[in-house]
């Protein structure tokens, strides 16, 4: 008899541009999974984007989104699921979730992004206030995460290095 799943999804989780939504999405194909992003969804059901919403509603009401969002996902299962950097800081995600750690430094995280996609992140606008946000998260990432990858090497090295590792756990 095949042994029962544990998990019923993978969470990616890890500081703004760090590669959660690209990986994820390359994650859910190979593994046959489906792929949900959290900030797209909020943006798509709230017809704003994130900026605006930061803006216009400001960021407690973005964190209440985001976790209605990811308690509604996670009642479904089979998905690899990409979050906003600030959802483990602020929203709990269900116990059934096998989270992964996209754990990348932040010069690397800079070197990444293009000036386009630093624009649409209000809470990446300054330097140095982000680099503070980012010391001060990422023990609550390691802590949170079932599985930490090295996430300075190449993107496709270590989307190996994931799926390697999530074939070798129970997940529906
Ligand atoms: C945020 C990260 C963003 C987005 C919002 C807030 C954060 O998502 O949810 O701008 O608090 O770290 P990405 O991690 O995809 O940039």
């Amino acid at each position: 008899m095949k042994p029962k799943p544990v998990y019923d999804n993978i969470v990616l989780i890890g500081f703004m541009g760090s590669g959660k939504t690209s990986v994820g999405k390359v994650l859910a194909r190979k593994l046959y999974k489906k792929f949900m992003d959290v900030d797209t969804l909020i943006e798509a059901e709230q017809n704003s984007s994130v900026n605006d919403i930061f803006q216009n509603k400001k960021e407690e009401h973005f964190r209440i989104l985001e976790q209605k969002c990811i308690n509604e996902l996670t009642q479904n299962t089979g998905q690899v699921i990409a979050t906003g950097g600030g959802l483990p800081i602020y929203s709990s995600i269900s116990k059934k979730s096998l989270i992964v750690y996209i754990n990348a430094d932040f010069d690397v995280i800079l070197e990444r992004l293009t000036t386009k996609e630093r624009d649409k992140r209000p809470l990446l606008q300054n330097e140095s206030e982000a680099r503070a946000l980012f010391e001060e998260r990422k023990h609550i990432y390691e802590e949170q995460a079932d599985f930490s990858v090295d996430a300075n090497q190449s993107i496709p090295t270590f989307i190996h290095v994931i799926v390697d590792y999530i074939l070798d756990q129970r997940v529906l």
